[in-house]
């Protein structure tokens, strides 16, 4: 039985008898060469996901922008690459973030900026640096307007209003939380803004991580009420989608991709003739990266077979943070049969430091290497320092 499951496999990551390589890389020779823990990147693949969105929206001949949530990736060749598309701006959600898009080469105008809790620190810089930002609190309305000319456009960031993230997952869900406006309170935030001299010209919603097919329906109902909130804005000139497409985790996850995202939107936008714009991480970065570690410990203890390995929630939190699945490879011998149940533990001094609990995986010895997937969206860019077990490596194919 291969341990290697077949929703991951292809499209540049290869499992061979040879062992696991990524656009003809092997993976063994680049921790070799770079050691672990290692990111590594297709930036081929990051060019083919944003090839697919484009084409996924121009083929509904819907008026559309496109910006890359650079959250979910900030590594200077992954930046360079989206750049290096030419028609893909940034979304940035702080001031350090705008930097370095604009340090990357993009204009201010070629940035979103879609931030919560701003301070008069961030709001000034903004305005400084001329940043459009989508505002999602009568404060922020009320301390931009004071900071920028007469006339300023914004956009208004509503709430979802529907659970509708991986699962409904309480961490991975966006309605009714801090961000956006609620949609009973739209009518006060466009009377605020007109208070404060700003025009509203767009509007903004995330709907949370991970949507899957299943929740196509709620995520068509939001863009139903974002249509219905456009039409009573005189100014309106788009409409921003946010991101959450595009997460598989599991081989039964079903995510929505590109192709019924442009099409429920040109159905439901496509009539107010707006530009849509959607600003997707995952679905651009996510597929496109593997994490690499060593392992250091096989033991078993009150009946559990540890896998210990050199790296922790520091390195990819996606387990330990949000109990996601994190699909686990043997690196020399992804095509191994199955030896039995195993659970694979990080370094850090946290108990939850697990990256996955009784998976089948074949035959592991000290000094092995693994490779979690997929790993190119929120690996790196949440890295932290803890227990000074960073900072971790990364390269780009
Ligand atoms: C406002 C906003 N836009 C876009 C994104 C990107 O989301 P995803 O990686 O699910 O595409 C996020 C992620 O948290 C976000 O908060």
């Amino acid at each position: 039985m291969s341990t290697i499951p077949a929703w991951w496999a292809g499209n540049g990551l290869r499992a061979e008898a040879a062992g696991l390589s990524f656009d003809g890389r092997s993976l063994r020779e680049l921790a070799a060469e770079h050691g672990t823990p290692l990111y590594v990147y297709s930036l081929a693949k990051v060019r083919r996901r944003v090839d697919e969105l484009r084409a996924a929206f121009a083929s509904r001949g819907l008026p559309f922008r496109l910006y890359y949530a650079m959250k979910a990736n900030r590594f200077r060749p992954v930046l360079a690459t989206i750049r290096g598309c030419g028609d893909v701006g940034i979304d940035a959600c702080s001031p350090r973030e705008f930097a370095l898009a604009r340090e990357t080469g993009f204009a201010a105008d070629e940035i979103s900026v879609t931030a919560s809790m701003l301070s008069d620190r961030d709001l000034d810089f903004f305005a400084a640096e001329g940043a459009g930002l989508n505002l999602d609190s009568l404060s922020a309305i009320r301390r931009w307007g004071r900071r920028v000319p007469r006339g300023t456009a914004i956009g208004l960031r509503l709430d979802c209003a529907v659970d509708i993230g991986y699962g409904s997952h309480p961490k991975l869900a966006y309605g009714n939380t801090k961000f956006g406006f609620a949609h009973d309170a739209f009518d006060a935030a466009v009377e605020a803004a007109g208070a404060a001299g700003l025009v509203v010209d767009r509007l903004h919603v995330h709907c949370g991580w991970g949507i899957q097919r299943g929740a196509l329906h709620k995520l068509e109902w939001v863009m139903e009420k974002l249509a219905g909130f456009a039409r009573r804005l005189p100014d309106v000139r788009s409409v921003n989608l946010g991101g959450g497409l595009g997460a598989r985790r599991r081989a039964v996850d079903d995510p929505v991709m590109a192709e019924e995202w442009a099409e429920a939107a040109a159905r439901h936008l496509g009539p107010l003739g707006v530009t849509v714009a959607c600003e997707p991480g995952t679905l651009l970065v996510d597929a496109a990266g593997v994490l690499v570690v060593e392992v250091n410990t096989v033991e078993e203890k009150s009946g559990t077979v540890w896998i210990g390995v050199d790296a922790g929630h520091n390195v990819n939190l996606y387990a330990a943070h949000y109990g996601l699945p994190v699909e686990i490879a043997h690196v020399d011998r992804p095509l191994a049969p199955v030896a039995g149940p195993v659970s694979v533990a990080g370094n850090i001094n946290e108990s939850n430091d697990i990256f996955a609990r009784d998976l089948p995986l074949p035959a592991i010895e000290e000094g092995d290497l693994l490779a979690l997937l997929p790993a190119g969206a929120y690996g790196s860019s949440m890295a932290s320092d803890h227990c000074l077990r960073g900072p971790v490596r990364e390269i780009a194919l």
